[in-house]
């Protein structure tokens, strides 16, 4: 299996995802600067990756602590760090919890204790994400016809997560089950999630993959060659609104269009029940310079104006089904997606 990120001794290793298809190098980041900056700058991301990294930066943050003094505020000061790297995932948010929780249990023990404490809950939250993803695929290859060809937005594979994925999650699932999977990757501009790491993944694995620039999606549903669209979230509101890549809604409207099915795979801690719909969910902008270079090698004319959000919105109404470790839920979305956090 691809790794993606993993605790060591020496610190957080995780794969240089902005180098690849070409160069495949494993750095190793010793400081929860370190693992923030990896977060910001795209070393590492995808909602679920970004979430053992965040939980691994912190964990990595208290190891680092040379004494108890002030520990609170350090604690504090740590998760802030990690908070302020990326605002649209929302297991970014979800894994600062998840650590907060057993810092907090923790406060009556020493400094070591807490240190294996959150060390040990960063490696429970990356084992976790595995067995959730495998749990997706399994409920998610049951919505995919014997035989079909699956169109996916940016990367929602083992890269963007501790290993597996979650939209190419259903994909292995289906493919190890016998399923004939043909999958068109859209190459996701600008930052080319979708040629660079989509593409790659299902060749190293030799899942039969065609990759597609994301204005050529309309054609081939027109030609009936694309017949369902899988991809992951970033945030998915309390309504089923969800948060992906940017230009997932454009997508959706056109499999609504084309009438084909459109499924969201997501683990429950990308969903927050506390953002009521997808108008309250934060929209990173990033650096127009992805927009404007590509290489280094200036694409546009000097002075343009640009604008490059991250990620968009789709609404709930558009999608067909979301698929979760607890299970898939429909419409009506509000009272399923309740209904998940009950099981
Ligand atoms: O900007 P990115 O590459 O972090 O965006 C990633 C996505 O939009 C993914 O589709 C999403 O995080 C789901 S990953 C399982």
């Amino acid at each position: 299996m691809i790794r993606t990120i993993e605790w060591t001794d020496q610190g957080v290793v995780m794969i240089d995802q902005r180098l690849l298809p070409t160069e495949e190098v494993y750095n190793t980041y010793k400081t929860v600067e370190e693992v923030a900056e990896a977060i910001r700058s795209m070393v590492i991301r995808g909602a679920p990756a970004i979430g053992v990294a965040a939980a691994m930066g912190i964990a990595l943050g208290v190891k680092n602590l040379a004494s108890e003094d002030g520990l609170k505020e350090k604690f504090d000061r740590i998760c802030q760090i990690i908070r302020e790297t990326r605002p649209t995932a929302r297991n970014l948010f979800w894994a600062i919890e998840r650590m907060r929780e057993i810092f907090e249990r923790h406060r009556e023990a020493s400094l070591q204790e807490i240190q294996t404490a959150l060390e040990q809950e960063a490696v429970r939250i990356h084992r976790e994400d595995i067995e959730i993803n495998r749990k997706i695929g399994e409920h998610g290859q049951q919505l995919l016809a014997q035989r079909v060809n699956v169109l996916t937005h940016c990367n929602a594979g083992a890269l963007a997560t501790a290993g597996y994925g979650t939209a190419l999650g259903v994909i292995r699932a289906a493919v190890e089950n016998g399923k004939e999977i043909q999958v068109f990757a859209d190459e996701t501009r600008p930052f080319l999630q979708g040629s660079r790491l989509t593409a790659w993944e299902m060749m190293k694995e030799r899942i039969p993959c065609t990759l597609i620039t994301d204005n050529m999606a309309g054609y081939f549903m027109r030609l009936g060659q694309i017949e369902t669209v899988v991809v992951g979230a970033d945030r998915i509101a309390a309504n089923g609104d969800v948060a992906n890549k940017i230009g997932t809604y454009t997508v959706a409207v056109l499999a609504k269009e084309h009438d084909v099915p459109f499924y969201v795979a997501a683990p429950l801690s990308t969903i927050d029940l506390n953002t009521p719909t997808g108008d309250q969910i934060p929209i990173e902008q990033r650096d127009i310079k992805e927009v404007t270079e590509m290489n280094g090698r200036i694409l546009v004319p000097q002075g343009v104006s640009v604008a490059n959000p991250a990620f968009d919105v789709t609404p709930n109404h558009l999608i067909s089904a979301i698929i979760t470790e607890q299970g898939v839920v429909k419409e009506p979305y509000q009272e399923t997606i309740a209904s998940l956090f009950r099981k």
